[in-house]
Parts: structure tokens; C-alpha cells; sequence
């Protein structure tokens, strides 16, 4: 994992928006996240140096990976997207780099394509990468703060690779509802020119062929993302046990049989509301949205590396993951570490 140096405290946040340190705690459970130096650091610069850990642990070199899946909502560019940005910062040999766009989902999304590439013998080291830097995007004034004190800066990696032993990813699990895709999204610049929504962009018909980045839309500053949180609230509490019970029940278990779960970091309200449903001890759910925020496609990774690194995960322990997010999309892995 990695993670920026500049800590962003609640209280830091007052300095720009209307809110208080106690709002955001009582209701989300964040006290601080990192943001990305501006100028330094990007997403896949971040993404490379927590890509260079993961490699270095598996005892290999970045020129035996051969194939990378990078996960993100926060590209570089709109395009091309970030492996291949992470493919010429590490050197790395002509392999193919994917970028997966499933948000808050993105890195069990990743998982999901590289176990299938491992599991059918295509390749042998596969570089798994989850990386966010939303610093950059968000609505820094009180107009935007249900979004912005949310969200934080990380990457987090790791390295899959094929076993004989009786362990690894026993399954992956993944479901979408674009039915609400317009609840948690950033709509523009984009090339939807209002056909799913009225309102999205404002914007005169007869300009419509300039319409990926319009005046209007810069002076209105209709770029930043946009939630209905509670909307999120309600579906993710109901989705995320379903897809954990979804991924023990194919394998044959039951919560009490995990060890660990780690749910994306979305809100400790909502991994609350999954240990309560679940009926798990508190030390069956680990959570360090405390210190993070929200990071999207890299908080599984960062919290799995934490974890790991904290002793909470031994050899051939059960552990899930389990996220929630924009599209909607949701999914799980069960594991046997
Ligand atoms: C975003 C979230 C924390 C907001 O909490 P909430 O209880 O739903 O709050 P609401 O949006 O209903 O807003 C309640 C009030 O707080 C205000 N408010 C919103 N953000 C605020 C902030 N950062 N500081 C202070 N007040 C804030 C609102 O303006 C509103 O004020 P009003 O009652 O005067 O209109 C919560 O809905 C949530 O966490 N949802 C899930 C979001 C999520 O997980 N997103 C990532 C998906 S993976």
C-alpha cells in the first residue's frame, strides 16, 4: 500500500467548507485521509509505488509480471487509461495492461478478471492495482461537502499468482444494477449530451456537437462528482451482506467460519450496520476508514495490506472481501489466505 504523506485532518477541512469534526465523525467514522501532492503525485504514480511493494514481497522483479489490471476512477487521463502509464513507469515488458472502471468495486472487479487468467493457466504473475486520487476532482466549498470530506488519496497492489496448496481465491462474485447509475457520478465533461437525464449538463441544443466540455459547464463548475448519499446508504447495507452470505454459502460456510471480513471503506456506519446483520465479533471486521477515508478502488487493498501487516490474517485463515459503490456495482471474494 501507499499512501501520500499529507494528512487532512476534519478540522483542516472547516477551512474551506462549513462543517465540523464531529459531524463527519458521528456520521461516517473518518477523523483524517491523505491528499496526493498536486504537482508530484498522481494516481498511477501512487499506484506504482504501492505496485513496487506488492512485487518486491512476492519475491519477484517487475520484469515477471505479465499482465497488469488497474483499477480506478480517478484516472490520469480520460484516456489512455493507467496501466499503461504504470507499464512505462516500471519498465516493464510489452504486456498487456487493463484498466477496470467499477469504482468502489473496482479492485474485487480486478481480482475477478486476474483469478480468471490465473485459474485458466494464461499467466503467472499478475499485478493487481487499485489507486485514487480524488483530492484533485472534489467540491471543496460547502456546496459539495457531503462528497468531499468523504473521500481520500492511496493505492494499494498486490501480486496473484497459481498454487497447488488448498488456498487463495476459492470464489469472486460480481453484480450490477445500472438502475441508479446517475445516484453516486460524476456526469461531466462526457459525451451523455443529457440523453439518460434531463439537467445533467446545461447547455444550448444548437451547441451540442461542443458539448464534451461546454462554457457553461466550467462557469456552473458542473464537473465535481455527485451523491445521493442516503440512496447509498440504504442499497449498500442491504447489498453488501448479501453478496458476503452469496460467496459463503457457494463455498460452504457461514460468517462465524471467517476470519476476517473487509468490506470496502466506504462508511463505518455501513460496515456497522454488515457486522450487526452478519452478527460478527468486532474482531472479525476491520476497518481503517478512521485514518483514510473513503479511497474507492484502493481501500480493499490498503486495509488488506494493513491487516496482513497487523497479524490479523495467518495461512489458511477464511477471509471475505466485500464492496459497494457507484453504477451501482457490488461483489465479493472469499479467500483462503
Ligand atoms: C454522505 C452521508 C455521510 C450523509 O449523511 P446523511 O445523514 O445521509 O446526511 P444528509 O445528506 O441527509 O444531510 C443531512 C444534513 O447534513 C448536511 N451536510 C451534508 N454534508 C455535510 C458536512 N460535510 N458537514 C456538515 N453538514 C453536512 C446536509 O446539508 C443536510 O443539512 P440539512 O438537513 O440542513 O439539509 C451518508 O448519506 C453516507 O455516508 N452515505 C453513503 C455514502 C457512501 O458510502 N458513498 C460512497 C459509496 S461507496
Amino acid at each position: 500500500m501507499y499512501v501520500p504523506k499529507n494528512v487532512v485532518t476534519n478540522q483542516d477541512l472547516t477551512n474551506y467548507m462549513d462543517t465540523s469534526d464531529e459531524w463527519i465523525q458521528e456520521r461516517t467514522g473518518i477523523k483524517e485521509r491523505r491528499y496526493a501532492d498536486r504537482t508530484k503525485e498522481t494516481t498511477a504514480t501512487m499506484g506504482v509505488e504501492a505496485a513496487k511493494m506488492a512485487i518486491e514481497r512476492a519475491g519477484i522483479t517487475a520484469a515477471d509480471i505479465d499482465f497488469i489490471v488497474f483499477a480506478t476512477l480517478s484516472p490520469d487521463y480520460y484516456f489512455p487509461g493507467c496501466g499503461v502509464l504504470l507499464q512505462r513507469a516500471m519498465q516493464m515488458k510489452e504486456i498487456g495492461a487493463l484498466d477496470v472502471r467499477n469504482q468502489c468495486s473496482g479492485f474485487i472487479y480486478a481480482l475477478s478478471v486476474a483469478d480468471q487468467f490465473i485459474k485458466s493457466g494464461m499467466y503467472k504473475n499478475i499485478l493487481v492495482v487499485g489507486s485514487e486520487k480524488h483530492s484533485f476532482g472534489l467540491d471543496m466549498s460547502t456546496r459539495g461537502r457531503n462528497v468531499s470530506v468523504i473521500f481520500g488519496d492511496g493505492a494499494g497492489a498486490v501480486v496473484l499468482q497459481p498454487t497447488n496448496e488448498d488456498r487463495g481465491i476459492l470464489s469472486t462474485h460480481l453484480h450490477s444494477d445500472g438502475h441508479d447509475a446517475e445516484v453516486l457520478a460524476m456526469y461531466n465533461p462526457g459525451s451523455h449530451a443529457n440523453y439518460w437525464r434531463e439537467g445533467l449538463a446545461d447547455f444550448d441544443e444548437s451547441t451540442i456537437a461542443d458539448m464534451f466540455v461546454s462554457k457553461e459547464m466550467v462557469e456552473k463548475e458542473q464537473f465535481y462528482p455527485s451523491m445521493d448519499g442516503q440512496a447509498v446508504f440504504k442499497k449498500a447495507v442491504v447489498k453488501f451482506p448479501e453478496v458476503i452470505m452469496e460467496a459463503l454459502n457457494q463455498n460452504g460456510h457461514s460468517p462465524s467460519d471467517l476470519k476476517l471480513v473487509i468490506p470496502h471503506q466506504a462508511n463505518l456506519r455501513i460496515s456497522q450496520f454488515v457486522q450487526h446483520k452478519l452478527k460478527l465479533r468486532d474482531d472479525q471486521v476491520y476497518n481503517n476508514i478512521q485514518r483514510y477515508g473513503n479511497t474507492t478502488a484502493a481501500s480493499i487493498p490498503i486495509a488488506l495490506c494493513e491487516a496482513w501487516q497487523e497479524g490479523k490474517i495467518d495461512k489458511g485463515d477464511l477471509v471475505c472481501l466485500a464492496a459497494f459503490g457507484s453504477g451501482f456495482t457490488w461483489a465479493s471474494a472469499l479467500l483462503k489466505w
